[in-house]
This record gives C-alpha cells, sequence and structure tokens, in this order.
C-alpha cells in the first residue's frame, strides 16, 4: 500500500491492479499517509491557497429525470424557478463586490434557456466583469452550442460524466440518457478550448471499485482542467431516496488519488462534502483540493436548487460568508485566493 502510495506521489500514475488495492483496502493509516502526500502536491503547486467560485444557481427546471437528483423532471414536490439575466447579473455585481473573480453558472439543462438567452447572459457577463472567467454548469448541449457559448465570453464548463461505465451509467440514468453523448460533450468541450470539468458522485448505487479504476482511468486520460468529486447524498424525492450517502473515508480518498495524478488541477472540497460531514470542506483541503465554491445565488432561491436533502448554502457555503470561511480556512493554515485561479501548466 505505502509503495503505491510512493509510486502516485513521484510518477503521478498508477496501474489498474494498484488503483483497486487501494480502494479496496485503504486503513486509517494510508488514508491519512495519501491525504498527507495529496496536500504536498497541492501546496507544492499552489501554496496555502484556496480559490474561490462564486456558484450562481441560474435554475431548477430540467428535463432530465437522473434517478439521483432532487431537481428531476419528475419531481412534483420542489418550486421550480428561473433568474433572469438582470438577476443574474446582480448575483455577479455582488461577488465582484465581494471579490471574487469567477461566476460559475449552473442549472438544469432547461429548454427554455436556449442557445440564444443563454449567450445573451453571458456576453453580457463578459462585457461587465472582463476581469472574471465565466465557468458554465449547464448540462449536455450541441456542439454549436458550446462553440456559442464559448464565442460569446464564457471560459470553464463544467460537466461530470458521473461514470464511465455504460450499465453503471444506465442504473443511474434513465433511457435517452447516454455515456456516449456525455462523452463526445467533453470531447467537444476540450476542442473548443473550454478549460474542462469532469467528476463523479462516490458512492452513487451500484458503484463498483472496478467502476471507480475505469473513472480514474478516463479522467487520466481526459486530462480535464478541473476535477469534482463529492459524495452521493440521498434526496427524500427521488428513487435513490432510501439509499446510503456515499461514504467521507472513500471520497477523502479518491480526491487524494485524484490530486497525485493530476497535481494541477482545480479540484473543489464540493459542498456535498461539506454537506456529509461538519468538517467536510476541510477535509477535502488536507486530503488535497483547492477550491471552494460559495453560494452566490439569491438566499430566498437557494433551498430550492435542492440536488439532495440537507444542502448547505448558508454560513462559510454562503458568499456572504466569506469572512467566516476564510476563518474556518485559516484555523487549518490556509487563506483565500482572490485571484481567477487558471488553469495553468507549472
Ligand atoms: N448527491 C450528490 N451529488 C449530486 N449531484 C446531483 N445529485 C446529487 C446527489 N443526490 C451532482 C451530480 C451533478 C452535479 C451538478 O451534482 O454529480 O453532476
Amino acid at each position: 500500500m505505502r509503495s503505491i502510495i510512493e509510486r502516485l506521489y513521484r510518477e503521478h500514475t498508477a496501474a489498474p491492479d494498484e488503483l483497486r488495492t487501494l480502494l479496496a483496502g485503504c486503513d486509517s493509516r494510508n488514508l491519512e499517509l495519501i491525504n498527507k502526500k495529496a496536500r504536498e502536491t497541492a501546496q507544492a503547486r499552489f501554496g496555502n491557497k484556496v480559490f474561490i467560485r462564486g456558484l450562481i444557481e441560474i435554475g431548477n427546471c430540467c428535463h432530465n429525470d437522473c434517478y439521483y437528483c432532487g431537481i428531476r423532471r419528475s419531481n412534483r414536490n420542489i418550486e421550480r424557478y428561473r433568474l433572469d439575466k438582470e438577476t443574474i447579473l446582480a448575483c455577479c455585481r455582488e461577488g465582484h463586490a465581494l471579490g471574487f473573480r469567477t461566476f460559475v453558472l449552473q442549472g438544469g439543462e432547461d429548454d427554455y434557456l436556449t442557445t440564444e438567452r443563454a449567450t445573451g447572459i453571458i456576453a453580457d457577463i463578459r462585457r461587465e466583469f472582463p476581469d472574471s472567467a465565466i465557468t458554465l454548469s449547464l448540462g449536455e448541449k450541441s456542439t454549436e452550442a458550446y462553440e456559442a457559448f464559448f464565442r460569446a465570453g464564457a471560459n470553464r464548463y463544467l460537466l461530470r460524466h458521473e461514470t464511465h461505465n455504460p450499465a453503471h451509467y444506465r442504473q443511474l440514468h434513465p433511457a435517452g440518457m447516454s455515456l456516449s453523448n456525455r462523452l463526445r460533450c467533453l470531447d467537444d468541450l476540450k476542442r473548443i478550448g473550454f478549460q474542462t470539468g469532469t467528476g463523479i458522485m462516490v458512492g452513487s448505487s451500484g458503484q463498483t471499485i472496478d467502476n471507480l479504476v475505469e473513472d480514474i482511468l478516463y479522467i487520466a486520460q481526459l486530462r480535464p482542467e478541473m476535477i469534482g468529486i463529492g459524495p452521493f447524498l440521498p434526496h427524500h424525492d427521488t428513487p435513490f431516496g432510501k439509499m446510503p450517502a456515499g461514504n467521507l473515508e472513500q471520497t477523502l480518498l479518491l480526491l487524494s488519488i485524484f490530486r497525485l495524478m493530476h497535481p494541477d488541477a482545480l479540484i473543489p472540497s464540493t459542498t456535498a462534502l461539506a454537506t456529509l460531514t461538519p468538517e467536510g470542506r476541510e477535509r477535502g483541503i488536507l486530503a488535497g483540493a483547492n477550491v471552494v465554491m460559495p453560494n452566490l445565488s439569491p438566499p430566498q432561491q437557494r433551498s430550492k436548487y435542492a440536488l439532495y436533502d440537507n444542502k448547505a448554502s448558508m454560513g462559510a457555503e454562503a458568499a456572504e460568508g466569506l469572512r467566516l470561511l476564510q476563518a474556518r480556512l485559516e484555523k487549518i493554515g490556509y487563506t483565500i485566493d482572490m485571484g481567477r485561479g487558471d488553469y495553468r501548466l507549472i
């Protein structure tokens, strides 16, 4: 086990069998070791700095019906909302004044948000905030739509592949959604020139160690600039509402593996991890994450963007709570980096 961790640290790679060994049998001592190595790797690139991104949840209308997700089409028990352009711009203004230089526009796959409407929003943000990065997280779109978003001024795109195994993908998504289209999207995004993020939920229904190995190998081959990893958390109004949440230690282990294999990547300590356990955000950073994404959405809408139960959006998860976040990061020896934090090879 130690030699696998050492090799990951020195060579940024591991064989599938070694990954399997690590995922199947990492005890708490080895978890501590790999977390430490991952933290050292992040610190060598980024110092004791954590980048912040302002997350704006622009709408919870979604034509998809993913079995795990609280904003799935079949959930009749949530109030749907859409932020209009002026509201989104107001969120950006508030964020910019607080010091944010990345805005992440995330939302369900909403047919109302046509390419034209989306590019209108992107172009206006680009015009008003020329010094800020625009990240989109709007799901699967056509190649032409992605090209239009990029031309309008978007820089980054987050689209988790969720699982690289076709059979597992079908366990998480209804017919009509396909892994091949998801992967087509990720290829498009990279080719167009987006800094691209992908990732998985840890502990999603039916996920096996072999699935995780496949995910790690896929990500190693894609070389995304950003990698999003968080535990699955149940939402009571979904088919997976009674499934157990993803495991904390497994999430921290995967964060560290990704950090060691991708020393330069931007890896958030996710809201899901912070929701899973009280010190989750800090634990993620101490396992090699280097980004947090406080919530900049209008406070009255936040509870409606419920991907899972008890989703944290206040306190240190809130953009207004930046001082609280700063204080919590300082406790573990980190500070906030207010820069755009673009991906770069050092
Ligand atoms: N638990 C954890 N993460 C979830 N996501 C969606 N639903 C859940 C859930 N129940 C994640 C997916 C998606 C991202 C926006 O949120 O991985 O890509």
